[in-house]
Parts: C-alpha cells; sequence; structure tokens
C-alpha cells in the first residue's frame, strides 16, 4: 500500500478510536462521542456497520480524488440550521473578536479528525471583520492558505479578493472561513467525517459574527450548510437559510479560474448579495 494511503487509513484508525471504537465490532458508549448531539448521532450511526466501514474507509482514502462531498462514508447531511438552536443569547458587537479568539482556543492543536495528521501545517481558522455584514464560506485551505495559515490567499483568494472588491468591499470588511479548517490531501474533497467534525467551529463563528448575507462558495459548502444535495444550478440565484442570516450560493472562485465563462453568472449571484446589502458596484 503506497504511503500516502497507508498514512490516511491510520488517521481514519486513530479517529475512531477517539470516538470510542477500539476495533471495528464493538460500538463506543454514546457519552465518549464530544461533538453535539446531532453530530455525534450521525457518527455512531454511521460506525454501527462493521464490515461496511472497514470497506468504504478503505474505499475512500484509495479513491480518486473529485468526487461529490457527500458521497462516501453514508453520513446524512445536517443543515447548520438543524445542528443546534441558534443562541438564545447572541454575542454582542464588541465582543465578538474576543469570542471568535475562544474558539479558534478551543480548536487548538486540533486532532478531532483525520486531517490532522495527513500533512496540515497550520490550522486556517478565518479572516476578517468578526462583526461583518457578509461572510464568505468555502471548501476547506489549499497550500497557500496551508502555509500562511489564512484563508484564500492563493491564486483563488486573489479572484475571491477582486469579487469583494467588485461588490464595493474591503476583504478586511467582509469575515471569510472554509468548511474545514485544515488541509486536505491534495487539495480533495473534505470527507463527510472530516467536514461534520469541523463544522461545529464553523455554526460557532456564523453564530459569533451574525452575518446579514452568508454566500457559499461551491457546492461543498452549500451542501453543509444547507443540508442538501443539490447541483449548483438548482442552489443558485434564489435566497436560502443559514443561522438566521439570507445564504446566496454561487460559484467556487477555484472553478471560475478553471472556467471563466461562469464569471457573468456567479456576479449575478453577488448582485443579488448587494441589492440586499444596499452595496454599489465598484466603478
Ligand atoms: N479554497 C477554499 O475553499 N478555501 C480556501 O481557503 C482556499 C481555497
Amino acid at each position: 500500500m503506497a504511503d500516502d494511503v497507508q498514512r490516511q487509513l491510520r488517521a481514519y484508525v486513530e479517529y475512531f478510536r477517539d470516538l470510542g471504537v477500539y476495533d471495528f465490532y464493538r460500538r463506543g458508549e454514546p457519552g465518549t462521542a464530544v461533538w453535539p448531539e446531532s453530530v455525534a448521532a450521525v457518527e455512531l450511526e454511521r460506525v454501527s456497520a462493521p464490515v461496511d466501514v472497514v470497506e468504504r474507509t478503505i474505499a475512500a482514502v484509495t479513491r480518486p480524488v473529485a468526487r461529490s462531498p457527500v458521497e462516501g462514508l453514508g453520513l446524512k447531511l445536517v443543515s447548520f440550521n438543524d445542528l443546534a438552536p441558534l443562541p438564545e443569547v447572541r454575542v454582542a458587537v464588541e465582543h465578538r473578536a474576543e469570542a471568535l479568539k475562544g474558539i479558534q482556543e478551543e480548536i487548538g492543536d486540533c486532532t478531532r479528525c483525520p486531517l490532522a495528521y495527513a500533512g496540515r501545517r497550520k490550522i486556517v481558522f478565518g479572516d476578517g471583520d468578526p462583526k461583518a455584514r457578509l461572510m464568505f464560506v468555502g471548501e476547506g485551505p489549499g497550500a497557500d492558505e496551508d502555509a500562511s495559515g489564512v484563508p484564500f490567499v492563493g491564486k483563488a483568494g486573489q479572484l475571491l479578493n477582486n469579487m469583494i472588491n467588485a461588490m464595493g468591499l474591503k476583504r478586511e470588511e467582509v469575515y471569510i472561513a472554509n468548511v474545514v479548517k485544515c488541509r486536505p490531501p491534495a487539495n480533495r474533497v473534505p470527507e463527510p467525517v472530516e467536514a461534520n467534525t469541523c463544522s461545529q467551529f464553523l455554526l460557532r463563528q456564523l453564530d459569533v459574527v451574525q452575518p446579514q448575507v452568508v454566500v457559499a462558495l461551491g457546492s461543498t459548502a452549500a451542501s453543509y450548510l444547507l443540508g442538501v444535495k443539490q447541483s449548483l444550478a438548482g442552489l443558485r440565484g434564489r435566497w436560502h437559510s443559514c443561522r438566521g442570516a439570507k445564504l446566496a450560493v454561487t460559484y467556487h472562485p477555484a472553478f471560475l479560474l478553471r472556467d471563466p465563462r461562469q464569471k457573468g453568472e456567479a456576479w449575478k449571484d453577488l448582485q443579488m448579495v448587494m441589492a440586499e446589502l444596499g452595496l454599489k458596484a465598484k466603478a
């Protein structure tokens, strides 16, 4: 078995151990799971079919990288609205920076999912204004972000900056985060087990920042935030809801770099957002 595959497989095994599953024939005590109950329930449901888990885990770590974010280990998608109730007491504007810092500290040098063992250098928490009215959510860090610890700083990030500027905003005025905070090896789509483990932190970032509008960049962000498996075409051009914010879906900047003909379509999505926020396009 290639070294990479072996390393990833070992990471999955360690991950199951963290769940309290010491072999694939025994089930951990539900109380040992450390996530919000809804996430833990999905996890426990998934580990209850031992032979399948082994087969699907091996399939997951050996499969080619480009595939739908919701295939794989058979996890059910749960929208961010259903993951946890909205907090009764909202974080006041003056405490948002501090609250985000608290979440970052809690993440620490995270080893909650296999990405911790898959060559990660820096955890990419998030960037921007803690009281932003507009929040962008991408998929996961790439090589440049992994090296710098800041989301969207590579080529896709430069295009995102241009998109933000075209909307009449500066990058420092929005908040940017990803579905997963560690770089998936070879920039593959995050596995459901990785995205679901990390989503508790993105959810809390959303609840602290309380943006008026969220833009999901690409299908991974849209799938996890909304809990749906649908084509981007079916999700774009209309409003969704997420954690009390209006949510729009558009193309991921990396996709736009590959297919610049779709930039006009993405601009339509951003114009819908600008109308909502009362923004005027940069001349
Ligand atoms: N792509 C993403 O989805 N997020 C980043 O931070 C960088 C590239």
